[in-house]
């Protein structure tokens, strides 16, 4: 288990996402527990790019998405499928990018400092089971390498915590 994150100085997004991947893939790879897993990934991201609120829901009963793990200030609890960013996401089943979340209608804002988000599903046998959502104090923070990196993190989360189709969960 890696205790400590190796994270490129003054590298650009890429580059961290690039050095991230592979220490994400060996914490997580150390347990099959979801929280645990869930919580060490909030923490990496937190580190390495020091988002404003980066963090899980999780889909605990129908259409509903329930604070799970998270870095960042105090967050709302509950969120269902029809409403807000994270909501929206879960819905579609389809990563979502607001680069000002002032224009996005419905959006939660569980903090005033936040300014633009990207929210990724990880979708298991057909329904969404999370989202990883990202929160900066910066607009228009989040471009394609975001979602393309966020979405590998949450592959990997999905092949360590979701790969056996036969566990129940
Ligand atoms: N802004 C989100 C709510 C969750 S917080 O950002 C942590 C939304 O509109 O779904």
């Amino acid at each position: 288990m890696i205790e400590t994150l190796t994270i490129p100085v003054n590298g650009d997004k890429e580059a961290t996402y690039a050095a991230l991947l592979p220490q994400i893939e060996a914490v997580i790879s150390g347990t099959d527990d979801l929280i645990a897993n869930l919580a060490n990934v909030a923490a990496i991201l937190k580190q390495a790019f020091n988002f404003h609120w980066v963090g899980f829901y999780r889909v605990v009963r129908p259409e509903t998405l329930v604070l799970g793990p998270f870095q960042g200030p105090l967050a709302c609890v509950e969120i269902p499928f029809a409403k807000g960013v994270c909501g929206k996401a879960a819905a579609d089943q389809k990563t979502l990018i607001v680069p000002n979340v002032d224009n996005f209608p419905g959006h939660i804002a569980c903090s005033s400092l936040s300014k633009s988000e990207i929210v990724v599903p990880l979708v298991d046998r057909g329904k969404t089971a999370l989202v990883l959502d990202v929160d900066s104090d910066k607009l228009a923070d989040f471009d394609a390498t975001d979602a393309r990196h966020l979405e590998q993190v949450v592959c990997l989360i999905k092949l360590q915590n979701f790969a056996d189709q036969s566990r129940p969960r």
